[in-house]
């Protein structure tokens, strides 16, 4: 039997699923995020950790957790977990990547067609697509073609964002990117916040480098830029929530006790970041 911590709410189905296996569950409760004592005080002796991107999993707190053995994080990004320390300490961590995509997908398309309302927009777009390698099923499928970042930045009437944050995305949108792009251009970001420099994204819609934006999630999140709150007759903002159907949600945890129970069995988990 192993002890489950998790960080918030999980559905009772998966919270059955875990104790049906054996394993004892302990649960935040109420609304906010856990207190960070309380966290490490639980898990002290626990195997498994099941946790939120707002959930700063650090050194400190792997550190003191002895026993534990993999982290499952509910969300597809995990720059909240400290890999290279949870390698380190044999910790295995894991993500639910996919079957977010397409919920995130319908909310990228749901604020590109807000923020464009005023009626320029036809579909049956040219997709011009940048990223680190290529991507042959889009080529192939959507006739996607593949530009260095400039060109994209250039030609492009949507820029719409999907990358990781790391090291190279930070601030990857900045005034130098603004500055190339259309004055009639719309960016999306439905990825992480910290990808775009907000100051330069609120100058550049100031000064018309470009024409609008549709923003799911901040540079300081849950903080707003307040220039974005003002320039709100050209930006769409919703609450960093591409993956938030009840559908989704529901994959996404039932994924994480998947991967929470494999590591629990000794049996490789089905999605592991590490
Ligand atoms: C959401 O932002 C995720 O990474 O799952």
């Amino acid at each position: 039997m192993a002890r489950v911590v998790c960080t918030s709410y999980l559905f009772p189905d998966q919270v059955d699923r875990l104790k049906d296996a054996g394993h004892e569950v302990w649960l935040h409760q109420g609304n906010g995020r856990i207190p960070r004592e309380r966290l490490i005080a639980e898990l002290a002796d626990a195997e498994a950790l099941i946790c939120l991107l707002t959930d700063r999993i650090d050194r400190e707190l792997l550190g003191a957790a002895p026993s534990l053995r993999v982290v499952a994080n509910v969300a597809v990004g995990y720059e909240n977990v400290d890999i290279d320390t949870a390698s380190e300490l044999g910790i295995v961590v894991t993500n639910t990547p996919d079957v977010l995509t397409e919920a995130t997908a319908d909310l990228t398309f749901a604020l590109l067609l807000t923020a464009a309302r005023r009626g320029r927009l036809g579909f049956g777009m040219r997709i011009l697509y940048h990223s680190r390698s290529r991507v042959e099923a889009a080529e192939r499928d959507l006739d996607a073609e593949f530009v260095p970042f400039d060109r994209l930045l250039t030609e492009s009437d949507f820029v719409s964002v999907h990358v990781p944050l790391t090291d190279e995305t930070r601030h990857l949108f900045d005034r130098d990117a603004f500055a190339r792009m259309k004055p009639t251009a719309i960016l999306v970001n439905v990825a992480r916040g910290p990808v775009v420099d907000e100051d330069a994204l609120v100058r550049a819609l100031e000064e018309g480098e470009i024409a609008g934006a549709g923003i799911d999630v901040f540079e300081h999140e849950p903080d707003v830029h307040p220039g974005l709150i003002r320039l709100r007759d050209r930006v769409v903002l919703t609450p960093h929530l591409g993956s938030a159907t009840c559908e989704t949600r529901r994959a996404m945890a039932q994924l994480a006790v998947d991967n929470v129970l494999a590591v629990l069995t000794g049996e490789r988990p089905l999605t592991p970041v590490n």
